[in-house]
C-alpha cells in the first residue's frame, strides 16, 4: 500500500521481534498481517496487496504496529477503541495480552485463523476471527468475547473489528437513504475529527444507512483505479461504523453492533459473537472491490447464488389492498402468456374478522380471507400451474396491527416499554412481535411452516417487515435485561429463519422491509434476493441500483418493471428504458398488465424473452459501472461480462436532455472484455412499436452499426457511438465474441 510509505521512521514503530513469526493471512491478491511484541501486544500491521517478502514490511519499517483491538481504560484516549466493559469488580479497563493462535484450512478456498487474547490480570478473554476467502480476495472479521469473573460483566462497546488505516488521503464512499430513496451513494474526504454512519432502527437496519463503506486511499474515489477497502456489516441490527482521523493522519476504522442500543450483560459461561465484517481490498479502484463483493456473496453468503432467479409479476403496484379472485387469476394469465414465470401475491389476502383492505388492520391474522378468495389459495396455484408458471405469497410476520385477532388474544408479545403509551406505526396501528419470546418465535415460525406445509406447491414468499423498534422494551426479558431487546430480537428472528431454512431449504424468499430496509449481507444466508426500494421510478432506481451494486450482486437485486406515471414519482418513463434498467437485475414486472395496450404487451414479451437469452450473464457474470449517474447527469452505463469473457451485455442510459452537448455524446466505452478477442456488437431489446405523440413510429435503433465486429482492445480503448435524441433514451448491447 502507497500510504505505508508515510510512516519514515523505525523510532516510532516497534518492528516484529525476531525469532516471532508474524501472523499473515494471505488471499490471491491481497495479506492481512499482525504480530506480537515483547510485551505480548497484538499489532495490526498491515492490510494490502499480497507481497513476495512479509519481512520488508518490517524492514521498511512500514509496519502500522497499531493496537489489534483497542479497548478502553489504560493509555487508550483517543476514542478509537473496539472494546468498553466493566468487569464483575466495577473495574473498567482492559489490557488484552496475546495467548496463542491456530490456523485452519477449510478447504482449498478458505482459511480460518484464531488469535485468542486474554486480560493481562481478569479472566476475560477474547479471540479475534479471521477467516479469508483466497479467490475472491475477502476477509471476514468477528470477536467472541467471554469470561470467568464471579459475576457478569457489562459489555459497553463491542466492536466486530478495529481497522487503521494509513494514507495521505481518505475518500469515504458510502450509503445512505430514506423510504424510496435508498442506498444513495455519498462520497466525501474524510478530515480531521470522527464520521459515524449508525442505524439503531432495529427490525430494518438498512432504510437510512447501509452498513459499508468504501475507502480509497491518497485519491479520490474511483471505479477502475486506486487502492480500495470496501466493507460490511452482516447484521440485521443496531449497528455503528466510526471513522477517526487522528492528528498523525492515520484513520481508525471501528465496525460493529451499536453498543448504546444494546448494553450487554454477559454472564460467567456465556459466550458473545460478534456479527462478520467482510473486508476487501482492491488495487483496482471500486469496481474490484465490488466484482470481489459479488462474487464472494453468490458463493458463499446468498441463498441459491447459483441458481437463476424466475421473472415474476407482483400484484402490488397492481391492485394493491383491492382485489378479488378473478383479478388474480387475471394477472397470472396476463403475466403468463408474456412468458413470466412466477406470480406473486402481494398483500392483502388474509383476515377475516378484521379483513386486511389497508395497512391498519389485519396484520398477524394470516387465514385467508374469505370474500376476496373464497376458493382459497390452492386455488391460485391450480391457476398458475395450468399456465405453467409458479406461485408466492407476501407475508409480514414479525409485525401485526393492534387491530387484530391475534393482539387481542397476545397483547403481551408486542416490544414495548413498561408503563408508556404504545408507540403505533404504518396505518396508526402497527407494532412490532417480541422476537425475545420463544412463543413469540414458535408463533412466527409455526405461522410460516403452516402456510408452507398446507400448500407445498408454493414457490415463493416475500418477507416483509415494515417496522422499527420504536417501543423500546420486552414484556419477555428481565428488567436487568431490558436493554438487550435488539440483540435478542435478532437473535430470535435468526432462530426462526433457521429453523424455516432446515424444514424448508428450497423455498425462494425475498426480504423486503418498506422496500431496501433489509439490505444486508446478514440476511443473505436465508434468503435468494432482496426488495432494494419501493420506488420503481426507473430513473430514480438508477441511482439506487448504481449504490446497492456496490456491495451487492445483481441476481439478488429485485427491479421490477412498472406502471407510467408512475407511483412513487408521477414520472412517464418508455416502457423500453423501464425494461432496460429492470433487467440489469432480477427483472419483473409490478404493476396490472390488463391496463397495457397492445404494443406494451408485445414489447414487454419480447423484453422478457431478450431478458432470458442474458440472464445467465447478468445473474452469474461480472458487474463493470462505466458512467455514473452520480457524476454525469446526462448518462448513465454499466455492463456484465461472463466468466469466460465471451459474452457480454452493455447497458447505457440517457438521463435528461443536455443542452450544451445537443445530444451528441462521446463514444461509449466497455469494460472487462478480453482485448485480443473479437466480439461482434448487436443491439437487442429494441421497442419497435414506440411511437410519437402523433403516433409516428420512432426511429429505433441507438446504435446504427449493429452487427459489426470489433476487437476488445477497440471496444475499451476507443468504444462505441451511441444516437440519444430524447430524455429516457436507452441502448442494450449484446457483446459476443466470434
Ligand atoms: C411494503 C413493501 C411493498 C409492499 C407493501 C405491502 O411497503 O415494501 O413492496 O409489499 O409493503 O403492504
Amino acid at each position: 500500500m502507497k500510504g505505508f510509505v508515510l510512516i519514515i521512521t523505525m523510532m516510532l514503530v516497534c518492528p516484529f521481534i525476531k525469532g516471532q513469526t508474524p501472523i499473515v493471512i494471505p488471499t490471491k491478491h491481497t495479506q492481512m498481517i499482525f504480530s506480537v511484541d515483547a510485551e505480548k501486544n497484538l499489532k495490526y500491521d498491515y492490510y494490502g496487496d499480497l507481497l513476495s517478502s512479509v519481512q520488508s514490511i518490517y524492514d521498511a519499517g512500514v509496519n502500522l504496529n497499531a493496537d489489534a483491538f483497542p479497548c478502553y481504560g489504560i493509555r487508550s484516549t483517543s476514542g478509537v477503541e473496539s472494546l468498553r466493559v466493566t468487569h464483575a469488580d466495577g473495574n473498567r479497563s482492559v489490557v488484552l495480552k496475546y495467548l496463542s493462535h491456530e490456523s485452519h484450512q477449510i478447504d482449498e478456498n478458505i482459511t480460518n485463523t484464531i488469535i485468542k487474547l486474554k486480560d493481562e490480570i481478569y479472566p476475560f478473554y477474547a479471540n479475534l476471527y479471521v477467516k479469508s476467502f483466497a479467490e475472491q480476495d475477502v476477509i471476514e472479521v468477528h470477536t467472541e468475547l467471554y469470561h470467568k469473573e464471579k459475576k457478569p460483566v457489562m459489555l459497553y462497546e463491542y466492536a466486530s473489528a478495529y481497522l487503521p488505516v494509513m494514507a495521505n488521503k481518505y475518500w469515504l464512499t458510502h450509503f445512505h437513504g430514506s423510504w424510496a430513496n435508498e442506498f444513495i451513494m455519498s462520497e466525501e474526504e474524510l478530515l480531521a475529527g470522527t464520521k459515524l454512519i449508525e442505524n439503531h432502527a432495529g427490525a430494518r437496519n438498512t432504510q437510512t444507512d447501509n452498513p459499508s463503506f468504501f475507502l480509497t486511499l491518497n485519491g479520490t474515489p474511483s471505479e477502475s483505479e486506486g487502492e480500495v477497502i470496501a466493507g460490511t456489516l452482516a447484521y440485521t441490527g443496531s449497528y455503528a461504523f466510526k471513522f477517526t482521523k487522528t492528528a498523525d493522519n492515520k484513520l481508525h476504522v471501528g465496525a460493529g453492533m451499536r453498543g448504546t442500543a444494546s448494553e450487554y450483560k454477559l454472564e460467567k459461561g456465556e459466550s458473545f459473537t460478534t456479527p462478520e465484517l467482510i473486508l476487501t481490498y482492491s488495487k483496482g479502484g471500486k469496481g474490484q472491490a465490488s466484482r470481489n463483493l459479488h462474487r464472494y456473496a453468490r458463493n458463499y453468503k446468498l441463498l441459491g447464488g447459483h441458481t437463476e432467479r424466475k421473472i415474476l409479476l407482483n400484484s402490488w403496484e397492481g391492485v394493491y389492498f383491492s382485489f378479488e379472485e378473478d383479478d388474480i387469476v387475471g394477472m397470472i394469465d396476463d403475466i403468463a402468456s408474456i412468458g413470466g414465470e412466477l406470480f406473486v401475491l402481494d398483500d392483502g389476502w388474509f383476515g377475516n374478522k378484521y379483513e386486511r383492505n389497508s395497512g391498519k388492520q389485519g396484520l398477524g391474522d394470516w387465514d385467508v380471507s374469505k370474500r376476496k378468495l373464497p376458493s382459497g389459495i390452492d386455488n391460485l396455484i391450480d391457476a398458475a400451474e395450468k399456465r405453467g408458471i409458479e406461485f408466492g405469497i407476501w407475508v409480514e410476520p414479525e409485525m401485526i396491527n393492534t387491530t387484530s385477532e391475534l393482539y387481542e388474544k397476545h397483547p403481551e408479545w408486542i416490544t414495548q416499554a413498561k408503563g408508556r403509551e404504545i408507540a403505533k406505526g404504518r396505518g396508526g396501528t402497527q407494532v412490532v412481535l417480541d422476537l425475545s419470546n420463544p412463543k413469540v418465535q414458535d408463533f412466527v415460525y409455526n405461522m410460516l411452516n403452516d402456510l408452507l406445509v398446507k400448500h407445498p406447491r408454493l414457490d415463493y414468499i416475500k418477507w416483509d417487515a415494515n417496522a422499527d423498534i420504536v417501543n423500546n422494551g420486552s414484556n419477555y426479558l428481565d428488567s436487568d435485561k431490558q436493554s438487550h431487546l435488539d440483540i435478542e430480537y435478532q437473535r430470535g428472528l435468526r432462530h426462526v429463519l433457521e429453523k424455516l431454512r432446515q424444514a424448508h431449504p428450497n423455498i425462494v424468499i425475498q426480504v423486503c422491509a418498506s422496500g431496501g430496509g433489509r439490505v444486508n449481507y446478514g440476511f443473505l444466508p436465508y434468503f435468494h434476493e432482496f426488495w432494494p426500494s419501493d420506488n420503481t421510478d426507473a430513473l430514480k432506481r438508477i441511482y439506487i441500483q448504481w449504490g446497492t451494486s456496490h456491495v451487492f450482486p445483481a441476481i439478488a437485486m429485485a427491479s421490477h418493471v412498472s406502471a407510467a406515471h408512475n407511483h412513487q414519482t408521477g414520472r412517464e418513463i418508455p416502457l423500453k428504458f423501464r425494461f432496460d434498467v429492470a433487467m440489469t437485475g432480477r427483472l419483473g414486472l409490478e404493476l396490472q398488465p390488463k391496463d397495457m395496450n397492445d404494443d406494451e404487451k408485445a414489447f414487454s414479451k419480447e423484453a422478457i424473452a431478450t431478458y432470458k437469452s442474458i440472464r445467465p450473464i447478468v445473474q452469474f457474470g461480472d458487474q463493470y459501472r462505466m458512467i455514473s449517474p452520480y457524476e454525469n447527469k446526462h448518462l448513465a452505463s454499466l455492463m456484465y461480462v461472463d466468466d469466460t469473457k465471451e459474452k457480454a451485455v452493455f447497458f447505457a442510459y440517457h438521463l435528461t436532455m443536455n443542452n450544451e452537448e445537443k445530444a451528441g455524446f462521446a463514444p461509449f466505452k466497455m469494460v472487462g472484455l478480453d482485448p485480443g478477442k473479437n466480439y461482434k456488437v448487436v443491439e437487442i431489446n429494441i421497442d419497435k412499436y414506440n411511437k410519437n405523440h402523433k403516433g409516428k413510429l420512432l426511429n429505433r435503433n441507438r446504435f446504427t452499426n449493429s452487427g459489426k465486429v470489433f476487437t476488445g482492445e477497440f471496444l475499451m480503448e476507443v468504444g462505441v457511438s451511441l444516437k440519444f435524441k430524447r430524455e429516457y433514451e436507452s441502448a442494450v448491447l449484446e457483446v459476443v465474441e466470434i
